[in-house]
């Protein structure tokens, strides 16, 4: 499959500095990460809280700088593109955060909210754009009342929708979803992530989908990256993932879940918690919480090794 977007050897480190006299320190968010993107793929992002998960959607996305690394979009180089020469891509390629409380402004209408960036990007005649924000807002399950309504009108879920008809309406090609439902009541979480699929395929989308809920990643995800203070530690099709994993820090994570963990019934639910991304383990970043850890482990960082076409895993275990 084509790559939508590529990353190769992506760093972000953030200065961290406790007070004006102390020295800064390094957190080490994304580190030394490469990947590809399929076209037209739910290519999921997993990994507890603080492996760097927004740090990567951000950075795709342009919205922070790289301390190193490449990204690039359809083939072309954008990691050094200016604010200028990026405009092409803010409209390809849009984001929906996790909060639809306070993604949307309070005391704008819906209709200048989702027609926003219509007005930044396309020099339209208003009444295009009023058909444009009508056709999207009922494309995400809303009508054209909605768009003389104010935020605080709408329940949880379709403040989600109206966040989605804001990114939408540009037709992007590539979406950050980051969290989108995790804020949601399960029942409408159910529902919007049914929307986003349906979406996805009508409009020939890509999604970077970045969760911490691996029943939800069952349930959309075509591609899974394992995420673990930074770096890769598994990354395959959904189905290898959920069906043949190999990592153990992906094994607990799925063990996590009783109806999709399909492993070996091993002792592997995460121990402990996870270490201070201030001061990383040496060797390993996971032999600190890991079950089959060697003594390898904690000496040696392993590489990244390909189990099968497009399954990668970096483990002691397979090197
Ligand atoms: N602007 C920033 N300044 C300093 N450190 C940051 C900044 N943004 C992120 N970090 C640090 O980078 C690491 C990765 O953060 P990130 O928000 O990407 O994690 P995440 O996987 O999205 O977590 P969560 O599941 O909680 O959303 C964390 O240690 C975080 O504290
Ligand atoms: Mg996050």
């Amino acid at each position: 499959m084509e790559a939508i977007v590529t990353i190769e050897n992506l760093r972000k480190y953030f200065d961290i500095k406790k007070s004006i006299f102390s020295k800064p320190r390094k957190v080490k968010a994304i580190n030394d990460i490469s990947l590809n993107i399929p076209r037209g793929s739910i290519f999921s992002v997993v990994g507890e809280s603080g492996s760097g998960k927004s740090t990567l959607g951000r950075l795709i996305l342009k919205l922070i700088e790289p301390t190193s690394g490449k990204i690039c979009f359809e083939g072309e180089d954008i990691t050094d593109l200016g604010s200028k020469d990026l405009i092409k891509y803010r409209r390809e390629m849009q984001i929906v955060q996790q909060d639809p409380y306070n993604s949307l402004h309070p005391r704008k209408l819906i209709k200048d909210i989702v027609g926003e960036g219509l007005k930044i990007h396309y020099k339209l005649p208003s009444d295009e754009i009023y058909v444009r924000i009508k056709e999207i807002l009922e494309r995400v399950g809303l009508r054209e009342e909605h768009m003389f309504r104010y935020p605080h009108e709408f329940s949880g879920g379709q403040r989600q929708r109206i966040a989605m008809a804001r990114a939408l309406v540009l037709r992007p090609k590539f979406l950050v979803l980051d969290e989108p439902t995790s804020a949601l009541d399960v029942s409408v979480q159910a529902r919007t992530l049914a929307l986003l699929k349906e979406l996805k395929e009508s409009l020939e989308l890509t999604y970077l989908f970045i969760t911490h809920n691996l029943a939800v990643v069952d349930y959309i995800a075509t591609h899974v990256t394992v995420m673990y203070l930074g770096k890769i530690m598994e990354l395959g099709s959904k189905d290898e993932i959920f069906s043949n994993q190999k990592h153990p820090y992906t094994m607990s994570l799925l063990e996590a879940i009783p109806s999709v963990g399909r492993g070996k019934r091993i002792r592997k639910i995460p121990r402990g918690e996870i270490p201070s991304p201030l001061d990383p383990p040496k060797g390993c970043l996971f032999h600190t919480r890991c079950v089959q850890a060697m003594d390898i482990c904690s000496k040696e960082e392993p590489d990244e090794i390909e189990i099968s076409k497009g399954h990668l895993c970096r483990c002691h275990l397979y090197s």
